[in-house]
């Protein structure tokens, strides 16, 4: 072994508690903050749009400033014509998150500053695809639905537009806040799966639309983000708070992962979660709801007892986007139009202070051997 190879004693299966780089975006120790604020207090005082603002320049807007970035980005949901054109020759039944991961590496085609890895065109990248995303969700959603896609509504921020142009109609205030609360906390996460893959691929000098596009694709399996969209599976499996307590019991018994529950670095519980629950249990007003809540609340219970594993932030996601009425194969991609804001701050960071993201690892195949001419083979 010569001196610098990988050491078994430096190995950590899935990266485990390694430290992988530095970030000033975020950070989970004490407390999720986003630079610097608590994601409580900015649940409480903030906007998804001021939180993006913060994101990407680092402080929360003045007036003044939310107003000129809410300006650029709504500019941007206006989508090249081609990019629109490619919803009706998507398959009905294809996956919207994979649609979403499509249309954003289409779009990159078209974006002026596509090759321009300044910190200046790279936030420009960000808020146009923060403009855009949204827009190829609720267009592919429409168009898959056999329905006409709705023009985006300037004077509206991220999360209220988003509903108006899913649905064609206004949606509530409550709703608008329900859906602004979970979008902050989905926003930005220090380094989970894909923002690493997307940190990893602008590492190369890559571009910030190859990074977001990786970053998707990362973002898709269920023990990620695609984990909102078991939610509703798990409640319903659950079959009803008098079914509940045995369901989950029987499910533990099979070694099953109950999606929604456990966490790579929160193993004493998710913060996120503890704040979007309200508005789950908020957003569920008929009686059929209700039931799902209180299935819920007996799966919670039993996780703390028997495995003391608590719930993730996609456990009321997936109930609250349910009880908002939205289908199911959308809250992955409602996931990613918030999380480009996190996506794209460290796209920037890691680009502005790059170092090749290049690990090793502990070779487990055959001793050298020689290769034998092809008929001596077998
Ligand atoms: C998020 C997650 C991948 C973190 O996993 P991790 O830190 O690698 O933890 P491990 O996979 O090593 O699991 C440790 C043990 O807990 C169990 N476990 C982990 N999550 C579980 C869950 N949601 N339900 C039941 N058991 C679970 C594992 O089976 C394992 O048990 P074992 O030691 O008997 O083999 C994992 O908790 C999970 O799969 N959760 C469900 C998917 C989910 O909600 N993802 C969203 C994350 S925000």
């Amino acid at each position: 072994m010569s001196a610098d190879a990988p050491s078994p004693a430096n190995y950590s299966p899935g990266l485990e508690g390694v430290v992988a780089g530095e970030t000033a975006v975020s950070t989970v120790e004490d407390g999720l903050k986003y630079r610097g604020y608590s994601v409580g207090e900015l649940c409480e005082k903030a906007t998804f749009d001021e939180v993006a603002h913060l994101l990407l320049h680092g402080d929360l807007p003045t007036a003044k400033e939310l107003s000129a970035f809410q300006a650029r980005v709504t500019t941007a949901r206006r989508i090249p014509e081609p990019v629109k054109q490619l919803y009706p020759n998507v398959p009905k039944w294809a996956y919207p998150l994979d649609a979403l991961r499509t249309a954003v590496s289409m779009v990159s085609l078209f974006d002026p500053d596509a090759a321009d890895n300044t910190h200046e065109a790279n936030v420009r990248k960000a808020e146009r695809l923060l403009g855009q995303m949204p827009v190829m969700v609720a267009d592919q959603y429409r168009i898959s639905k056999g329905l006409q896609p709705v023009m985006a509504r300037p004077e509206l921020g991220h999360s209220a537009n988003f509903l108006y142009m899913l649905r064609g109609t206004e949606p509530t205030p409550e709703e608008v806040r329900a859906l602004d609360v979970s979008l902050i906390l989905y926003a930005e996460h220090e380094f989970n799966a894909s923002t690493f893959t997307a940190r990893v691929i602008v590492s190369t000098q890559s571009d910030l639309h190859s990074a977001i596009v990786g970053a998707i694709g990362a973002l898709k399996g269920p023990l990620h983000g695609g984990a909102n969209e078991k939610v509703m599976d798990v409640v319903r499996a659950a079959g009803g708070p008098d079914a509940a307590e045995k369901w989950t019991l029987d499910a533990l018994a099979r070694k099953e992962r109950i999606m929604g529950f456990g966490h790579r670095v929160y193993k004493a519980g998710d913060v996120r979660a503890g704040i979007l629950k309200g508005y789950a249990r908020a957003a569920a007003i008929t009686p059929d709801l209700q039931k799902w809540e209180t299935t819920a609340d007996i799966i919670e219970r039993v996780m703390g007892e028997q495995k003391k594993m608590y719930p993730n932030l996609d456990w009321p996601a997936g109930r609250l986007y349910h009880a908002m009425d939205l289908e199911i194969p959308l809250y992955t991609p409602m996931f990613a139009m918030s999380r480009i804001a996190g996506w794209a701050a460290h796209v920037i960071e890691q680009t502005d202070h790059n170092r090749l993201i290049r690990p090793r690892s502990i070779y487990t195949g055959e001793p050298t051997r020689s290769v034998k001419p092809i008929g001596e083979r077998g």
